[in-house]
């Protein structure tokens, strides 16, 4: 499918999120938005739901995005093109980590999205991935101080519980964690605790006004299928017409929510008067181990195919892996009104129809 069309076939995505934003997307217009880590999965859905108010035929100011990424994981296709269709959006190759060129800052909105997610390849770049979590926040949230931004977002994680304890599931806000300080993980999950720290000392101090989304597994539309988390690993075997294959036992569990859903979350966030206390923004049921989300993804692909276990040849693959996640997502349904609206399956049938929809080196 040529990139026009997946793009339009995405409208029913962005539609549901414009019905639970209410309105409240009438304050992006005009402004201009700055997206850190906007080559990657949670990049692709805002930069797009963003070219989607563009291009809504209200005829409002548009939105102006900065689309701002140092390409670690190489610079993916689709981004070339929405920058070639919405002269709204503009691109930035450039590492967060490092000194802001110029003193020139001007933007209303600040998404701060860079930091490699998938543990493959967080382990790969472990300083990276710390330094864009703890130098890259940090900066962000000086330059928000003295250019009075309107709000910030930092994605944090459910890392940050590490491996809770079954008493602690679902998890709430309040709940500390039971993380390990050395080790694989820790690259990740300790660089996202102490931005945290920063975000929220940023908010004491100096009214900086920050917000911080502790995402619970997020799966759709832009996931890249090499990225080496679990739902892209399920969907490329699929799609390649061979067995799943699970690097463990299967029984871990975890809930997924869908990209929209999860969208909806975070710009209800940035938009909110929340600062500076997390919230879990994720999908609170099904909890689903991993031998039936295998089993899942090959009914809704109408697959023949099997199950298969085989070790990674990853020696760290399943080292501190925590056993059970799912949140608590009553605070976030209070204050901003959060309500996940697609199911499992639905979410399922839609990435893989996505995926099927693109030329392979789309995927
Ligand atoms: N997607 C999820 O389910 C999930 C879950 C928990 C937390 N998060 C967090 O949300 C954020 C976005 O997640 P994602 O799934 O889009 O991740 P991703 O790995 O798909 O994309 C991250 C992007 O950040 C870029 N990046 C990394 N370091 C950078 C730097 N120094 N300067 C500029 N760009 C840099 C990478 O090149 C990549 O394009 C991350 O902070 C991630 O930790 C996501």
């Amino acid at each position: 499918m040529q990139y026009e069309q997946a793009r339009s076939w995405l409208e029913e995505d962005w539609r549901r999120v414009d019905d639970a934003l209410t309105g409240q997307t009438a304050r992006f217009r005009g402004k201009r938005i700055l997206v850190t880590g906007a080559a990657g999965f949670l990049g692709f859905n805002f930069l797009h739901y963003f070219s989607h108010l563009n291009t809504d035929g209200s005829g409002s100011e548009p939105v102006r995005v900065v689309a701002a990424d140092n390409y670690l994981r190489g610079r993916p296709k689709w981004i070339v093109e929405i920058v070639q269709m919405d002269p709204n959006i503009t691109l930035s190759r450039c590492d967060i980590t490092q000194p802001w060129p110029g003193t020139k800052f001007d933007y209303d909105f600040i998404i701060h999205a860079a930091s490699i997610a998938s543990p493959t390849f967080y382990r790969k770049y472990p300083l990276q991935t710390l330094d864009a979590n703890v130098l890259g926040i940090r900066q962000m949230l000086e330059l928000g101080r003295k250019h009075n931004v309107e709000s910030i977002l930092y994605f944090s994680s459910s890392e940050i519980y590490g491996d809770p304890p079954p008493d602690e599931i679902p998890t709430k806000e309040s709940y500390r964690g039971n993380v390990a300080c050395v080790g694989p993980r820790a690259c990740y999950d300790e660089s996202k605790r102490l931005g945290e720290t920063l975000c929220y000392l940023y908010s004491r101090q100096f009214n900086v006004p920050i917000k911080i989304v502790r995402p619970f597994n997020n799966y759709g539309p832009g996931l890249r299928l090499n990225d080496g988390r679990v739902l892209s690993d399920f969907c490329r075997d699929v799609l390649s017409g061979r067995d799943i294959v699970l690097k463990s036992d299967g029984l871990a569990s975890r809930t997924f929510c869908y990209a929209s859903d999860a969208l909806t979350g975070y710009l209800l966030m940035l938009l909110s008067p929340y600062n500076g206390q997390p919230l879990n923004i994720g999908a609170d049921a099904p909890e689903i181990t991993m031998r039936e989300m295998a089993g899942l993804v090959l009914k809704v692909a109408r697959s023949e195919r099997n199950v298969v276990f085989e070790a990674s040849h990853e020696p760290d693959y399943l080292t501190d892996n925590p056993q059970r996640r799912c949140p608590d997502i009553s605070q976030a349904r209070t204050v901003l009104g959060f309500n996940p609206q697609v199911g499992l399956e639905q979410g399922l049938l839609r990435m893989l129809e996505w995926y099927r929809n693109l030329s392979e080196d789309d995927r």
